[in-house]
This record gives C-alpha cells, sequence and structure tokens, in this order.
C-alpha cells in the first residue's frame, strides 16, 4: 500500500499574511468550507493570539467544520498557546501549531535569546501545549538557515516532549530542492526520536522554487505533510501552491507513490474563491487553475490533442474543476438548472433565500450577457456573500458619459450606512470619475496602490473582474466587484475595498 501525503493548508493563515490579503471571519469560514469540500487534511485557520478577529475566525471554523483538522498557530509561550486550545475548543480534531525561530540570526538579532534559552522554550512550549491538545505541531522558525547540530538537538526535545508532527520551514525562501530534500533527510537520520514524529515541509517562494523544494523533501528526506496554499498565496513571492503539489504528485504517482486524499474537483472553485476574496488575480499562465492552463493556441498542438488528447495534455482539465462544457446557461436556464450547476461547481449556499437571491442575480445577468460560464457564476456567488456581510457602502447606480475630446463625467449612487447618496465628479477617464465621484461623497483619504481588470471568461463579452487596493493608516485591503461593465465593476470593487477599511473588524495580520 502506498504512503499517504498529508495537505495541509495555510491559506487563512500564512496565505492571509500577505499584505492586502486580509480576510473577514465570514470569509475565512466560506473558504474553510471551500477546503473542506476539497478534502484538506488539515487547516490552519489562523493566529489565535494576535488579534481578536483572528481568535473568532479560528473558533468559528473549528465550530463549523467536521471533517479537516484544525489548526491554530501560536508562539512558543504559554499565552499564545492557552488562546490557542481555546479557540480550538469547539473542534472536531484540533492542533496546535507553535513555533520559535533557531536560526542563530533570529535568535540574536530578533529574539535576543541565546540558543539554550530557544532550546528550553521550545520544550517548555511543547509540554504546554501537549497538556492542552493530543494533536501538537512543533516548527523551528528559519529551520533551513539553522545550524543543524543545535536543530537536532531542539527537534529531539519536541518530539521528546510530545510533539507530534515536525515542520521544517524555509522561511526565507533560501533552499534549492537537492538541498533542501538532503537536510530533511539528514535530520531524519540523525534525530534519534525522528519515528514518533510527521515530518513537515513549509516552504516559501522567494525563488521560485517553493514547490519543487517542497516536493523534494518529499521525495529525498521522506516528508510526509506539505504546507502549502492555494495559489500559492502568501507574503513576498508566496507559499508552495497547493494545486501545484497536489497536481505533481497526482499525475506523477509513478514517481511519487503517494496517496492523497484531496478531490481534485474541487481545485479551480477554491483558486477562483481565494482569488477574488483576496483580489489577487491568479496570472494566466499558473499551471493548473490559470486561464491558459489548458488552452492549446498553436495549430500543431490543438491538431494533436484533436487526434489524441494525451499528445500534449498530462492532466485533464475536468480531474481540477475546469468543465468541459463551459457554456453553461442563459437566461431561458430555470432556477433548478442554476442550484444543479451551484452543486456541479461545490458551492453550496447556505439557504434557500440564499440561492434565490443568487439566482434573482444570476437572471439579471443572463438580461445583458447571452452566455453564463462558469466563472461568471462563480463571481456571481462571489459578489452574492460579499454582499451578505454588514456592510456600510453598496453600489446601487452609475451613469457616466465620455466622449474623445471632452473630460468624462460620472454619477454614482451608493448607500451608506443604509443611506442612499449620490456623488459626481469628473476624471481623466470614466474610472476615474467614477472612483472619484464616490470619494467626493466618503472622503477616506486612502491611497490607491493597484488598480487591476481581468476579463472573467476571456472575450469582450464577457464579466469585468477589478481589483482595488487601498491603503489608509497603516492597512493595505484588496476590494474586488464584477460586472459585464468594467465602470460598474470598478466602482464595486471600490465600494468593497472601503467597506474592508472601515470595518472594525481586528485585522492584525498574524506574524509567523
Ligand atoms: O515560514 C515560517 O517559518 C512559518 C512558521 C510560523 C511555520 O510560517
Ligand atoms: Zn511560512
Amino acid at each position: 500500500m502506498a504512503d499517504q501525503l498529508i495537505i495541509f493548508d495555510t491559506t487563512l493563515r500564512d496565505g492571509e499574511q500577505s499584505p492586502g490579503a486580509s480576510m473577514t471571519k465570514d470569509e475565512k469560514l466560506r473558504i474553510a468550507r471551500q477546503l473542506e469540500r476539497l478534502k484538506v487534511d488539515v487547516i490552519e485557520a489562523g493566529f489565535a493570539a494576535s488579534s481578536n478577529g483572528d481568535f473568532e475566525a479560528v473558533q468559528l471554523i473549528a465550530g463549523a467544520i467536521r471533517d479537516s483538522t484544525i489548526c491554530c498557530l501560536s508562539r512558543a509561550n504559554d499565552r499564545d498557546i492557552s488562546r490557542a486550545a481555546e479557540a480550538l475548543k469547539g473542534a472536531n480534531r484540533g492542533r496546535i501549531h507553535t513555533f520559535i525561530a533557531t536560526s542563530a540570526l533570529h535568535m540574536e538579532k530578533k529574539l535576543r535569546m541565546s540558543a539554550e534559552q530557544v532550546l528550553e522554550q521550545a520544550r517548555l512550549s511543547v509540554r504546554f501545549a501537549r497538556n492542552l491538545c493530543a494533536d501538537v505541531e512543533f516548527s523551528p522558525e528559519d529551520g533551513y538557515r539553522s545550524d543543524v547540530d543545535f536543530l537536532c538537538r531542539v527537534i529531539e526535545a519536541a518530539i521528546a516532549e510530545g510533539a507530534t508532527t515536525i515542520n521544517v520551514p524555509d522561511t526565507v525562501g533560501y533552499a534549492v530542492p537537492e538541498l533542501y530534500g538532503n537536510f530533511i533527510k539528514t535530520l531524519r537520520e540523525r534525530v534519534p526520536n525522528s519515528d514518533k514524529a510527521v515530518w513537515s515541509v513549509h516552504c516559501h517562494n522567494d525563488l521560485g522554487m517553493a514547490v519543487a523544494n517542497s516536493l523534494a523533501g518529499v521525495k529525498i528526506g521522506g516528508a510526509r505533510q506539505v504546507e502549502c496554499t492555494i495559489n500559492g498565496l502568501g507574503e513576498r513571492a508566496g507559499n508552495c501552491s497547493l494545486e501545484e503539489i497536489v497536481m505533481a504528485v497526482k499525475t506523477r504517482r509513478d514517481y511519487f507513490g503517494l496517496d492523497l486524499n484531496i478531490d481534485t474537483k474541487q481545485i479551480l472553485a477554491a483558486s477562483r474563491m481565494v482569488s477574488q476574496t483576496t483580489g489577487f488575480v491568479v496570472q494566466p499562465n499558473k499551471a493548473v487553475v490559470g486561464a491558459n492552463a489548458f488552452a492549446h493556441a498553436s495549430g500543431i498542438h490543438q491538431d494533436g490533442v484533436l487526434k489524441a488528447r494525451d499528445t500534449y495534455e498530462i492532466m485533464r482539465a475536468e480531474d481540477v474543476g475546469w468543465s468541459a462544457n463551459k457554456i453553461v446557461l442563459g437566461k431561458l436556464s430555470g432556477r433548478n438548472a442554476f442550484k444543479q450547476r451551484l452543486q456541479d461547481l461545490g458551492i453550496s449556499l447556505e439557504s434557500e433565500a440564499d440561492i434565490n437571491s443568487a439566482f434573482a442575480r444570476f437572471k439579471e445577468l443572463a438580461d445583458r450577457k447571452s452566455e453564463i460560464f462558469d466563472e461568471d457564476i462563480l463571481a456571481l456567488v462571489s459578489d452574492e456573500s460579499v454582499m451578505h456581510e454588514k456592510e456600510q457602502f453598496g453600489f446601487v447606480s452609475l451613469s457616466q458619459h465620455s466622449e474623445t475630446g471632452e473630460r468624462p463625467h460620472a454619477t454614482v449612487v451608493f448607500t451608506a450606512q443604509g443611506r442612499e447618496v449620490r456623488g459626481e465628479s469628473d476624471g481623466n477617464g470614466p474610472v476615474d470619475a467614477s472612483l472619484k465621484a464616490i470619494e467626493s461623497h466618503v472622503r477616506s483619504g486612502a491611497e490607491m496602490v493597484l488598480y487591476s481588470v481581468n476579463a472573467i471568461s476571456g472575450s469582450t463579452e464577457s464579466q469585468g473582474e477589478v481589483t482595488v487596493r487601498l491603503q489608509n493608516s497603516g492597512r493595505v485591503v484588496n476590494g474586488v466587484g464584477a460586472d459585464p461593465d468594467i465602470v460598474v465593476a470598478s466602482a464595486k470593487a471600490y465600494l468593497n475595498a472601503l467597506n474592508k477599511l472601515q470595518s472594525k473588524a481586528d485585522r492584525v495580520a498574524a506574524q509567523g
């Protein structure tokens, strides 16, 4: 029987540390539900001690998710660990993940602790965590740049105190595959009690090698857990990408010889959900989930694929959730067909009222757009869930006038705390005029640090998906909006970002 590879998803913790990727509790819960549908083994839901918002998010997810283990990060101190244990109380299966830095650089400059103090702190923390939870993961932060003799002592102590998983982070993305794989192998060979724990890899993507390093940690090092995020989300260049790891291990089962629990058909829905929630757009040529990942543009390739699919395809698009027939519905489609399509896409709306409201919006869209694609439905449902949150600002309508040689003018009607208001402005272009019209009323003073437009399904008929990143008083948020009219999509994205900025929810990102 083949070994099992444990997939540990940290989109909601390490992924969320990316500037602008912070999510509300409800957004996190929605993503956690999708991760459960994806059959992720472990979901790292947050860092409870970092903020009340994170504590509540972990608590909410722990209470709602039954099938995946819910993990909470904590620094190696009693207060953090107690907060994690408390947040995990409602979990079916909970895990405390405690970490402390072990590289000379981090110990001296960041922690200002001696190696012996760090060793003792690691020992005491794992002991404390084990008294509160049977499943404890220990990470020596910046492990890959740590002295190997010292690291062996720390890991041995952590396992002796009851750590059930040992995770070896390449915190700064410095590793290269062969060296990282051998590093894990050496640790496993030299730590006397190494067989008492599951070994895990956690790689950052600063040199673009997070997936390759993780695979080497598995193949050469013998690790049996990979820590990763949807779309490779994460600070700087991100984390190891879940979809790439999963499809590499599955497609090259001949080489890796490992089994996975993952339901790969849920990958695309997870990718879309994370990108629409955070506003981090997926590049078209991204492996597995990029819009071009299965598109064959050259004549020779198209000809080959038509004759025999495996001439140029190593995976089937359907297996990761791309549907073979992408035109799904039109304005004559009924509620049942819509409901069925939601199910096929792995979307479960909470109540009949939610389905009715999404269906009404679908009909509205179908009146304006003749063919509705899967991507449209995913955008619509994501917009729908955004609208459910208690928002301060909501889009109502927009009109704008632009003509060659004239300065465009826009009027935007929107709700502000339940009251309908109207803003007017001119601007350099219709989008600029519309956002200035909103700002003329809101006066947020926020600085726009990113604006991007993406065609959801690839033609001028498709919906535009706009991401707006705003920065104000040290906080960075992303807003997203979708509409066949990109000026309207821009206004929706701007209002969505303002809602996030105004939200009182505590969104201090976890540090790790
Ligand atoms: O990258 C890192 O070192 C981490 C640890 C907290 C696991 O995210
Ligand atoms: Zn990390």
